[in-house]
This record gives C-alpha cells, sequence and structure tokens, in this order.
C-alpha cells in the first residue's frame, strides 16, 4: 500500500500546522519536520526544540529531519531524537537555498559524491538508534549527476529515499524529472517515494498507477493548497468550504496563541501564498492579505475568501 507523506516545508509546515491537519482532516502517513541544523555542543534552539518536543507531535507519525555535512553532528541528532522517542530520521540533500549550499549542505552536498560517501561511511560505521531516509534533489547543475548520486546512496542501508526530481537549478522551476524517477525505480535499493508537483488526489493516484514501483508520494505546496488532500487519498471526502474555515481558524488560534498577532500575520500570510490558489477570481482580497497590516484587516480580508462561518 502507497504511503502518503507531508513534505517538509520551513515556516509552514511546523508542529501547529501538522496537529491541525490531524485534527481535522488525518490521513497522512507520515509527518516530515522542516529541517532542524544541529549545532554540535549546544540545545536546539526554540524553534528547533518545539518542532521535535515529543508533547507537540503526540500520537502522530513524525519524522525529524535533519540539515548536516557533518557525520558526528548527524550521529548526536540521531542520539538526542532516538531519546526523545523518534525511530526514524531523514536527511536534507535537496535545500536550494543559497547560504545552505554555499556552506555544502543540502543540494549544494550533491556536487561532492566523494564527500557524501565518506558522510555516509562514518554514520553508518556504527550501530544507529534510529532508522537513516534519504530527502534529494536529482542533482546539483544537470541530471546527468544522477546516476553517480543514486549509485552512492545504493552503498548503504537507506529506509526509504525520497526524491524530488529537480536538479538545485531548478530551485522550483521546471519540470519535475519522469526519466530521473523511472531510473531510480530500476535502480534503487531503497524504497522510493515521489515527490514534486503533486496538486490533487487523482494526481498522487495517477503516479502510483503510472509507477507502481513506488513506495510512496509525498506532497508539499499542494497539501498547503489542499490540507484536506491525504483524508481524500485515503478514500475519505474532498474536504468542503466550512471545513477549510474551521481548519483556518483553528489554526490561526493556535499561531496568536503562541506568536502573538504580529508574527501571525507573517505566518499567515506565509500560508496564504499556496492557500490563494483556490481562489484563482479574488485577486483583491488575496491582495488584502498580502497587504494587511492589522489583525482586523486580516480577519476581513480572510473571510471574504473563505465565507463567514
Ligand atoms: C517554503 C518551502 C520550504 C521548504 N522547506 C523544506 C525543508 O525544510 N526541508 C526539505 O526537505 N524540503 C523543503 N522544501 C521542499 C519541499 O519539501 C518539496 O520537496 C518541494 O516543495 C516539492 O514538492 P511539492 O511540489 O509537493 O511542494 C520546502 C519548500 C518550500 C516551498
Amino acid at each position: 500500500m502507497a504511503g502518503w507523506y507531508l513534505a517538509p516545508m520551513e515556516e509552514v509546515t511546523g508542529d501547529l500546522f501538522r496537529v491541525a491537519i490531524a485534527k481535522h482532516f488525518g490521513g497522512v502517513d507520515r509527518y516530515f519536520t522542516p529541517f532542524l541544523s544541529p549545532v554540535t555542543g549546544v540545545a536546539f534552539k526554540t524553534r528547533q526544540g518545539r518542532e521535535i518536543d515529543p508533547s507537540h507531535n503526540a500520537g502522530l507519525p513524525v519524522v525529524p529531519q535533519v540539515l548536516t555535512d557533518n557525520a558526528d553532528a548527524a550521529a548526536h541528532m540521531f542520539g538526542v531524537l532516538a531519546d526523545l522517542g523518534y525511530s526514524e530520521v531523514n536527511l536534507n540533500f535537496g535545500c536550494p537555498s543559497g547560504t545552505v549550499v554555499k556552506k555544502g549542505r543540502g543540494s549544494g552536498f550533491l556536487r561532492d559524491v566523494d564527500g557524501m560517501k565518506r558522510f555516509f561511511d562514518r554514520i553508518f560505521s556504527a550501530e544507529l538508534p534510529v532508522t537513516v531516509s534519504v530527502k534529494t534533489r536529482i542533482g546539483f547543475a544537470d541530471a546527468a549527476e544522477w546516476p553517480a548520486i543514486l549509485a552512492v546512496y545504493n552503498q548503504y542501508p537507506l529506509s526509504e529515499l525520497i526524491v524530488h526530481a529537480r536538479v538545485r537549478e531548478d530551485w522550483y522551476g521546471n519540470r519535475p524529472n519522469t526519466e530521473a524517477i523511472a531510473y531510480a525505480l530500476a535502480e534503487a535499493k531503497a524504497p522510493l517515494v515521489y515527490n514534486g508537483d503533486v496538486t490533487s488526489a487523482a494526481g498522487a493516484r495517477e503516479l502510483m498507477r503510472r509507477y507502481p514501483g513506488l513506495s510512496g508520494v509525498m506532497i508539499g505546496r499542494g497539501a498547503v493548497t489542499n490540507p484536506g488532500i491525504f483524508r481524500e487519498l485515503q478514500g475519505g471526502e474532498a474536504m468542503t468550504a466550512a471545513e477549510l474555515r474551521a481548519f483556518h481558524d483553528d489554526l490561526y488560534g493556535m499561531y496568536c496563541a503562541r506568536y502573538g498577532a504580529k508574527d501571525t500575520l507573517f505566518k499567515m500570510k506565509e500560508l496564504w501564498g499556496y492557500l490563494g490558489d483556490r481562489y484563482p477570481d479574488a485577486p483583491r482580497a488575496k491582495k488584502q492579505i498580502h497587504k494587511c497590516r492589522t489583525e482586523a484587516e486580516y480577519l476581513a480580508a480572510a473571510s471574504e475568501l473563505l465565507g463567514e462561518a
């Protein structure tokens, strides 16, 4: 059976968002935290602590994601996360951000397959307290890099390989490269999960029909636009407008309680970057959301789009 996974999205799919999806819709087989960057010997930053606090993830199948090029720091995190009760940790080989890439991390690591081998050799030289999965792009500048990168992953007992079928230089543009997926299905040793541009339950099911060897599909932006997509994928009803309103109000309330009104506006604007795709015919209200400076302005614009409760 296919697994339907919620993708990690920094600033968007944090613990409160995950809790709201679980409460209102469910259907997610695995939730991934936005990336955590270990700082060796230093306690987690507040945001990171919140993401992995077991009480914030109670009852949810959550996989913490770690971004590092330092095997000792990764090993340290595995121990900390295992002690907190996590059984799987995901490693990020996809982040395209300039600051991350400059440090040779995320998709920047893909330029150095020898370095990747040293990193994994060191990680897998010890007995691990967690299983390790990888989320990766298919190259840095060119998909021709993919076979060599996949050959590295194939040397290690990864529990899963989640492939965002773009190279770093694509950022989020161009189309996901389906040839690279077909190649990975033929060659990858680890169970393969597809990621990239899935925007509907029908689209996710079509992928599974087209590539029956996939063990799952991970959905990011499409799940922020439609937080009910996972319930639908599990055979449930499509999300209604009233349900989206209730989800929004609950999340908004949780954000206000934790972050205060000003930071909540920032977070809601991020969310509307995706939720707004539902309302192609309401450019004025979407602009209002983008511009709003007060809670009252925000709620008026959001109500116009979502409908009154
Ligand atoms: C705002 C934003 C933040 C993201 N943060 C992360 C992250 O922390 N870790 C990660 O592996 N991928 C991150 N991604 C990439 C997504 O997980 C996913 O691979 C990408 O959006 C493609 O899938 P989608 O088309 O279903 O959204 C982020 C993407 C966006 C748009």
